[in-house]
């Protein structure tokens, strides 16, 4: 039986493999959630920087999402952050991402969480690629995502203000935090640039 389900699951792989468009549209995929990573980041680096954690938390609650919607419109496909416990609202997952958060999440308590995650998924006959790229949490993280020992009083009374319904704290080193969640569609039109 294992030895059936091992063969099944091979050719599948290989199936997938040798579709170009798939290829295509993971490259996009992960150059775009390195590319948002990045930004995120290097935001919040600089904000830092300047002035501390207060400063940065300021910023990147503004910023985040702009970032996101430039994505959105630069790549012409849906790139967004979720998570299961997230601050902002908009990064809320749907069903099917909640379901891959929560795989990805027991990977991860088992050390053997990907780099990435994919799969195709088909809606009304049109096939997509679902691309997954897990955040985990790293100790500069906790300043705003750890738990209340982590958190300065101003990130408090701003997290408290800004987000009142917060679900994004209590996090420790190492924990799966989220994932940049991509969508795109695998049409004729990748191949062409
Ligand atoms: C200076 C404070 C600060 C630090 C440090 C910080 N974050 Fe955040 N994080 C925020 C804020 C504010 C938001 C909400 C942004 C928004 O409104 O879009 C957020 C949102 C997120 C989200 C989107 C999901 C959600 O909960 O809304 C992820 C994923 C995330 N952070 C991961 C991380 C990771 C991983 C690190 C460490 C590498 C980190 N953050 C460090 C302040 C911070």
């Amino acid at each position: 039986m294992n030895k059936l389900i091992l063969a099944l699951t091979l050719v599948f792989l290989v199936l997938v493999q040798s579709d170009e468009k798939i290829q295509k549209a993971l490259e996009l995929g992960r150059d775009a959630s390195n590319k948002l990573v990045d930004s995120v980041k290097s935001v919040l680096f600089q904000e830092l920087g300047k002035g501390g954690y207060v400063g940065a938390i300021k910023a990147c609650s503004n910023i985040a999402q702009d970032i996101i919607k430039t994505y959105q419109e630069k790549h012409g496909f849906y790139i967004r952050r979720v998570s299961e416990k997230y601050r902002n609202k908009l990064d809320k997952p749907d069903d099917y991402e909640l379901k891959i958060l929560r795989k990805l999440d027991e990977l991860n308590k088992k050390g053997e969480l990907p780099q990435e995650y994919y799969e195709v998924v088909e809606e009304n006959g049109v096939r997509y690629l679902r691309y997954f790229k897990p955040l985990i949490v790293q100790p500069m993280c906790l300043n705003c995502h750890g738990s209340d020992e982590f958190l300065k009083k101003e990130i408090k009374e701003f997290l408290k203000e800004k987000y009142p319904d917060d679900k994004a704290v209590g996090y420790k080193a190492g924990d799966f935090r989220g994932a940049v969640s991509i969508k795109i569609k695998l049409s004729e039109d990748l191949l062409k640039n």
